[in-house]
């Protein structure tokens, strides 16, 4: 709930109307977990909401994000269009709870299966900021391959010609595992001295959100470790229930005993 309270109060959308947006930003993530008849009306029914939302600030302007984005489109038309707009306000509502939402559970679920990694932290939370970046880079948040870049001009790629026009697909899951650029890239190492991963992207479209993700899952962890000593599964680790069909990779739920 907190990265959902947080990405509520920054954009000024109200959080209770929580249940309402959440089943409709699934369609942004499914794959395959909706029907494209759904993926459709779920849509429409997020931009429309939004829609409504920033009918609201027009007549009256409030101190948050959506006001801010409604202003930088009234007042140039340029920086905005009004479809952009009501994207960009859909994408940072859905990023807000579908990322970390999901990002912290997984973490937990690797730490309390790694209890080694787990003591270590609780031994010394000074090491939390630096195992968030390592837990971003050790797990995938991505399905797949996700985000197209492409080709203004014919390039070449990792010896391959790419097209004018042609998509490229970065797998940010292996470059995080790249021996070339990490050490022992399959384990789980809170003291490395350089952690170039691309959990986040890289380039023009890194994340928006990455400085409020990573400042989210501080706090949680923290919270979570320091809190609950005796924080473990509830259930065996073949129980936890996966989500399917969605481009994040996460636990459905997280069962914990303390
Ligand atoms: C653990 C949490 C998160 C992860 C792993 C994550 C990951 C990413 C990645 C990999 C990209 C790059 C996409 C690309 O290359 O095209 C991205 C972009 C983006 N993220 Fe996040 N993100 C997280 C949290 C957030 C949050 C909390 C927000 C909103 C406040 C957010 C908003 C966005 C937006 C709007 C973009 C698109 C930026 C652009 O295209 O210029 N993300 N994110």
């Amino acid at each position: 709930m907190l990265p959902v309270a947080v990405i509520c109060e920054l954009l000024g959308v109200p959080f209770a109307d929580r249940a309402k947006f959440q089943t409709w930003s699934e369609a942004i993530i499914s794959t395959t977990s909706l029907t494209p008849q759904q993926i459709m009306e779920y849509l429409g029914n997020l931009h429309g909401y939004i829609a409504g939302l920033i009918a609201q600030r027009r007549v009256q302007e409030t101190d948050d994000l959506l006001s801010a984005m409604v202003k930088a489109r009234d007042e140039d038309e340029d920086r905005l269009t009004e479809q952009e707009l009501v994207q960009l306000s859909a994408g940072l509502l859905a990023a807000g709870h579908e990322t970390t939402v999901t990002q912290l559970p997984n973490f937990m679920y690797v730490l309390l299966t790694n209890p080694d990694r787990l003591a270590e932290l609780r031994d010394d939370p000074a090491l939390i900021p630096a195992a968030v970046d390592e837990l971003m880079r050790y797990i995938p948040l991505g399905t797949a391959a996700a985000f197209a870049r492409y080709a203004t001009e014919d390039i070449e790629v990792g010896g391959v010609l790419v097209r004018a026009g042609e998509p490229v697909l970065g797998a940010l899951a292996s470059a995080n595992r790249d021996e070339r650029v990490f050490s022992d890239p399959d384990e789980l190492d809170f003291h490395r001295e350089s952690n170039p991963h691309l959990g986040f992207g890289h380039g023009p479209h890194h994340c928006v959100g990455a400085q409020l993700a990573r400042m989210e899952l501080q706090v949680a962890l923290h919270a979570l470790i320091t809190r609950f000593p005796k924080l473990h599964l509830a259930v065996a680790e073949q129980e936890l229930p996966w989500k399917r069909g969605m481009l994040v990779r996460g636990l459905k739920k997280l069962p914990v005993a303390w």
